[in-house]
């Protein structure tokens, strides 16, 4: 086994700092702090350096956590997503922005927005530090995307492989050997 490095600790914080901007210019300002709804657990580092980059932007947010599955240990998604953890408040009339990891197959996301648009929120978008444009089968479109990877496994920065990796500081193309 063996850990590549593919996008350094540097560049994360760079690009996390961006996409706060983009998510502030994105929402019309009310009383209510936008709604960070993080997807664990993969999204948690990602999820804590961003919402302090907003912070930084004077934007203050809600931080909210929802759990699904689609992947069982391995490196293949299974393809049915199942809620483990709901949220535990109301989003309806506010402004949320989904926070994820990676956008793989697309399946997460897509079930996720379909079912939270249901829940009648003022504004719903999608923010995800990875995306891999070659592994999608179901079209999803992120609002804000961090970065396109080739379609290959990685881990570290909140990405796991069968739970570990996931504190590394950074992204790495995880390779068996
Ligand atoms: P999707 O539903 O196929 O888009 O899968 C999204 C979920 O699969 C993510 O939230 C991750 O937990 C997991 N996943 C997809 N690709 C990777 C990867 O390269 N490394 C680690 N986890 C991954
Ligand atoms: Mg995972």
């Amino acid at each position: 086994m063996s850990l590549e490095v593919l996008i350094s600790e540097a560049e994360v914080a760079r690009r996390t700092k961006e996409m706060a901007a983009e998510i502030v210019a994105s929402v019309t300002a009310t009383d209510q702090p936008i709604i960070l709804l993080g997807i664990l657990k993969g999204s948690v580092h990602f999820l804590s350096d961003l919402s302090r980059a907003l912070w930084a932007l004077d934007c203050e947010c809600q931080l909210e956590f929802m759990q699904v599955s689609s992947w069982h240990g391995e490196m293949a998604s299974s393809g049915i997503v199942q809620i483990k953890k709901d949220l535990d408040s109301s989003i309806e009339g506010r402004d949320v922005v989904i926070v994820e990891d990676i956008l793989d197959t697309g399946r997460t996301l897509a079930h996720l927005r379909e079912l939270l648009a249901v829940r009648r929120p003022k504004s719903l978008q999608i923010c995800t530090l990875l995306s891999k444009p070659d592994a999608r089968i179901v079209d999803v479109n992120a609002e804000f995307l961090g970065f396109e990877i080739p379609d290959e496994f990685v881990v570290g920065y909140g990405l796991d492989y069968d739970e570990r990796y996931r504190n590394l500081p950074y992204i790495a193309v995880y390779h068996q050997d």
